[in-house]
């Protein structure tokens, strides 16, 4: 689970997702290839930045099989040469929030009761990962998401659930999902993205048992949920008055890619 709680990974994980918009990443943890800066590449023509975003929407499309639905992508796709301002960030803003309106419109005149996704981005902003205590994470995109649900088996193995998640028009809705597709970590019927997460982890979990390794330093500003995560059910195993859990457990809402709390445990 701690695999997926910050997004610091990524860049080594998925180099994929950075390497389209690589300065996107970059003002997000900084360093590697340019540091902390603006989310967008000045460098950049308005319309290869766009482009850039496009293709970074369809690798996540794509690599997820889902998140970004492919229904949202195509509408993606209708905008690449729509008139925008003429400096990059101002027009990547802009784009995208043609494309948010796009999707409420498109999708609502399809039948789906979305909500206006402009809107929903000032009254409930989200983080890209918002995890749920204990066991539960949303991917939040458009109208569509990821979801993860993981269950231990043991010590050394666990039941990793992923779900697609998506808007159906009114009555229109699929037969409910009865049976899980069950497979093994390494199988290639996994999409990209997970399957690079989950290809690191035996060897995350072989360093964890190495003789030579006696504890884990994690980057105090971004992977702070891991720790506060760990702290928090500590605090469970210490049977701790429900009320400080409670408010330790509200503490981790938003904390992805957030800095190591004070959870008053
Ligand atoms: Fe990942």
């Amino acid at each position: 689970m701690e695999a997926f709680m910050e997004g610091y990974h990524v860049m080594k994980t998925h180099p994929q997702l950075q390497r389209t918009v690589p300065i996107l990443y970059n003002s997000r943890y900084g360093m590697d290839t340019g540091g902390i800066g603006a989310a967008v590449d000045p460098s950049l023509s308005v319309a290869e930045n766009i482009f850039a975003q496009y293709q970074h929407l369809e690798l996540l499309s794509k690599g997820m099989a889902g998140m970004v639905h492919e229904k949202e992508l195509a509408i993606a796709g209708q905008l690449l040469d729509m008139p925008l301002p003429d400096d990059p960030a101002q027009a990547v803003q802009a784009w995208y929030h043609s494309l948010q309106a796009q999707i409420t419109k498109q999708l609502r005149a399809a039948g789906e009761d979305v909500p206006d996704l402009n809107a929903v981005c000032e009254s409930h902003p989200l983080n890209a990962v918002e995890f749920l205590f204990p066991n539960y994470f949303l991917l939040p995109f458009f109208t569509s998401m990821s979801s993860y649900r993981i269950r231990p088996l043991g010590p050394e193995s666990c039941l990793f659930e992923i779900w697609s998640l998506t808007q159906h028009p009114k009555g229109k809705e699929p037969a409910p999902v009865m049976n899980p597709t069950k497979l093994p970590y390494d199988s290639s019927d996994f999409p990209m993205i997970p399957r690079q997460d989950y290809s690191n982890i035996p060897l995350q979990q072989k360093g964890l048992h190495s003789q030579g390794f006696e504890f884990m330093r994690l980057a105090k500003s971004i992977e702070g949920l891991i720790s506060n995560y760990q702290r928090l059910i500590d605090g469970y195993i210490k049977r701790l008055p429900a009320e400080r859990l409670a408010k330790a457990t509200h503490k981790l809402g938003g904390n992805f890619d957030g800095a190591i709390e004070d959870l008053g445990l």
